[in-house]
């Protein structure tokens, strides 16, 4: 079984304030933490600390940071023999406030901009040898858009987590096995006409919403929609939930679970990130997550 993701690597710089600040408020906060982030590498991160073997692609720059997060990948087995270096580029950061339960993040791509289409050709050999592949939002639209043809032409299955959010064309939600949007995610994909039930109903086991804290739901082939919800957390940062929830998902998929197994190993996976600190320091092992479950 070969799982990949293709995506963004980001150093997280993160600071605590005992709220979101409001347009132009400035708030004192706690002290600032560099520590790694990019919504790529955390799913990855996520499925190699559930047991998973998973194979990492993607860009970083030749400074610090990107030597950093590399390390770090390595150091939780995640396989990154495709990551590209570029010289000359900064790796990509993410200005991240946590307050309250909840969190912003501005994103600046750097080297993530990089994972173009040409990028893409080079390890396609090895991206295509995989069962399963696992995308997000933080590389260019195109080449999110040409991963997903490659695979579809080569019977490769795709989950697209597609955060942060745009509007996507209607063949590229045809061509995906699953799409994870968050509640407002959903809105930018499919506006607001339709009701989250009607929405869930027309892609049943292919639309996965999560609820945050209500935890996450989609539709059966059955035509039932179902609600699976939230384990309750004693919640220190919630950055990186969503992220566990796609890598906890993708590998259960991937072991061959059916969507509902899969989405309450990920839900309860998901809930345990949030009680520590940072996207990826809450991440839980499958002994964990299966300990939770009993
Ligand atoms: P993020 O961007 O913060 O990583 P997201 O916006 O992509 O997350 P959410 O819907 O907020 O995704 O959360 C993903 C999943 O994490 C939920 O479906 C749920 O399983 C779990 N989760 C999130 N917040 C909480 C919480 N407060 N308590 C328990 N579980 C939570
Ligand atoms: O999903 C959380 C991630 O979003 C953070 O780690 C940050 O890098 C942004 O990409």
């Amino acid at each position: 079984m070969k799982i990949s993701v293709i995506g963004s690597i980001n150093m997280d710089m993160t600071v605590t304030a005992e709220r979101i600040p409001l347009k132009g408020e400035t708030l004192r906060g706690s002290a600032i933490n560099y520590i790694p982030g990019g919504k790529g590498a955390n799913q990855a991160v996520s499925m190699a600390k559930l047991g998973a073997r998973v194979e990492m692609f993607g860009c970083i720059g030749d400074d610090d940071s990107g030597i950093k997060l590399l390390e770090n990948l390595k150091s939780v087995g995640v396989g990154t023999s495709y990551i590209k270096v570029i010289k000359g580029v900064a790796t990509g950061i993410a200005l991240i406030t946590i307050g309250e339960n909840d969190n912003t993040i501005v994103v600046v791509p750097g080297a993530n901009a990089m994972v173009d289409k040409t990028y893409v050709d080079n390890i396609a050999e090895s991206l295509l040898e995989s069962d399963i592949v696992l995308l997000q939002h933080e590389i260019p639209v195109e080449t999110v858009e040409y991963v997903i043809d490659l695979c579809t032409k080569h019977g490769v299955k795709v989950v697209l987590n597609p955060a942060p959010a745009y509007p996507l064309k209607k063949e590229t939600i045809e061509k995906v096995t699953y799409l994870t949007p968050n509640e407002h995610e959903a809105v930018i994909l499919f506006g607001k006409e339709l009701s989250m039930e009607e929405l869930l109903k027309k892609y049943p086991e292919k639309l996965i919403i999560t609820l945050g804290s209500k935890g996450v739901t989609t539709c059966l082939e059955s035509g039932k929609v179902l609600l699976i919800p939230a384990r309750k957390a004693e919640v220190v940062d919630t950055t990186g939930a969503g992220d566990t929830l796609n890598g906890a998902f993708t590998l259960q998929i991937a072991k061959g679970a059916d969507i509902k197994s899969a989405l309450e190993y990920a839900n309860v996976a998901a809930s345990l990130s949030t009680e520590k600190f940072g996207a990826q320091g809450g991440m839980p092992t499958d002994e964990e997550v299966r300990n939770e479950m009993k």
